[in-house]
């Protein structure tokens, strides 16, 4: 009666809270489950940021509560973004749910769980659902255990979380609360022990990682705290790449683009949130740089780092989104030339300050503006993977590949590459000739150092 699933709808943070929750799960002694079928308890963790994944998972936990009224013992619940941003009206439409939980207390659920696996138990009924939606100081520094069992070779470790900016768009300073930063030093033993567990490769997540420790950290010899975190990780050994995610292009002072010149580990890739190419639309989002400071910013890290990838988010049909003003995205986009994009369909969340702006985009311009910059990211792309046929690259060897007979493993500038290997290799850095390209990944064969063929 102790078999969790959890099924997560959302971003990078989202996987890695379910993570969090089921490690202290299994640490009081629930089981986690890959199928829904077998569990006694799922819980969807869900993201808030377009409408599009919370639709999807009202409709999951509408099959979920059918199947408790057939079997009142099973426990169903919501945990994360959307529990926070709608938590009671989810309970009037949904009031077969027992639990729903926020973000800033994710580390009370094993309690939660205790206390309503204990009523049932025991027959008696659970007064009514649990609902905490707290805000609780010092919750950033709770999300932390990853699951031991599964060794990772690339893992995903918190420094922070919220975001005090106000994007006129953006749900996440409701969903997630203002900035809260994790020690430096609770950061840095996190990755110690991952490291020691065989994890090669750590990705540094945050709303808005640039703003890391702002106000609590000073400003040392020009370096800002991220930049110092970004050199304490640098230090320890056995991690060989570092990355991070989401950063905020206001972020990129000479610091950190010298940091990516300076640190040998910090990958040659970077995701800078572009929104629109359009000054009118920035100002309207309430993103603070221009098109132009945007281009500088971008022209400075390829003089540092003259390899470097980029990856971005866009949002197409923000509302008053003109032909003219998606033009301007256009050009911005070829500019760079994005290796990797992230394109959203502008979504109306509800309190955001966009919801009320007037000239909402219909639905097919923003479907045909979005087909528009996926085909130029295709075209992107696929260049520039074709590109580095007949070159050699690093590869950090993951696992076995999903689909075949490869393996799989990312190149320093994140492209997926394919080759065959075998279980020795996972966790290594490797060689590998590329033989072929697609848009999407480089198929090559390893060139095994001391090997002769
Ligand atoms: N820095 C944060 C951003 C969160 S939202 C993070 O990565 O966690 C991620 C992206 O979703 C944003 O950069 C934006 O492009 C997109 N987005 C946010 N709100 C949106 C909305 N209402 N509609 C469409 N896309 C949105
Ligand atoms: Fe959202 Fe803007 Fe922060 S996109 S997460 S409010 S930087």
């Amino acid at each position: 009666m102790n078999r969790v699933h959890i099924r997560t709808y959302g971003c990078q943070m989202n996987e890695r809270d379910s993570e969090a929750v089921a490690s202290q799960l299994v640490a009081r002694g629930y089981r986690i489950v890959d199928r829904e079928e077998e569990a006694d308890i799922v819980l969807l963790n869900t993201c808030s940021v377009r409408d599009q994944a919370e639709q999807k998972a009202i409709g999951k936990m509408g099959h979920l509560a059918k199947r408790k009224r057939r079997n009142p013992d099973f426990v169903i619940g919501f945990m994360g973004c959307m529990a926070q941003n709608r938590g009671p009206e989810l309970l009037e439409r949904l009031p077969d749910v027992d639990l729903i939980v926020g973000t800033q207390r994710f580390h009370h659920m094993p309690e939660y769980l205790d206390r309503l696996t204990a009523s049932r138990e025991s027959g008696v009924p659970v007064p009514s659902s649990i609902v905490d939606l707290e805000e609780e100081t010092g919750s950033q520094n709770t999300i932390r255990e990853h699951l031991p069992e599964r060794r990772k070779v690339s893992a995903f470790v918190s420094i922070m979380q919220g975001c005090n900016m106000a994007c006129t768009f953006c749900i996440v300073p409701k969903t997630r609360g203002r900035e809260r930063g994790r020690p430096i030093g609770e950061i840095v033993r996190e990755i110690e022990e991952l490291a020691a567990d065989g994890t090669r490769e750590v990705t540094l997540l945050g709303q808005i990682v640039t703003s890391y420790g702002r106000g609590e950290i000073p400003v040392r010899n020009g370096k800002s705290p991220f930049v110092q975190l970004l050199e304490r990780v640098h230090e320890v050994d056995g991690i060989e790449r570092i990355r991070f995610t989401s950063p905020h292009p206001r972020g990129f002072n000479r610091d950190l683009a010298e940091a990516y010149r300076d640190l040998p580990k910090l990958c040659n890739y970077v995701h800078l949130p572009l929104q629109s190419g359009s000054d009118r639309m920035l100002r309207r989002m309430n993103r603070p740089y221009s098109r132009k400071k945007y281009l500088e910013i971008v022209e400075n890290l390829r003089r540092n780092v003259p390899d470097m990838y980029f990856s971005t988010d866009i949002i197409v049909g923000f509302p008053g989104e003109t032909e003219d003003d998606f033009h301007q995205t256009c050009e911005v986009f070829d500019r760079v030339g994005y290796d990797m994009a992230y394109i959203f369909k502008y979504s109306k969340r509800s309190g955001t300050p966009a919801e009320a702006m007037e000239d909402q985009i219909s639905s097919e311009v923003k479907e045909a503006r979005n087909q528009e910059l996926l085909g130029r990211l295709e075209k992107l792309s696929g260049r520039r993977n074709q590109a580095l046929v007949g070159t050699t690259q690093e590869i950090l060897v993951e696992g076995p590949a999903r689909k075949g007979p490869y393996f799989t493993g990312r190149t320093r500038g994140n492209r997926v590459a394919f080759f065959e290997g075998n279980e020795r290799l996972v966790g290594e850095l490797v060689e590998m000739y590329v033989d072929r390209a697609t848009p999407s990944s480089l198929y090559g064969s390893l060139v095994l150092a001391g090997v002769d063929t």
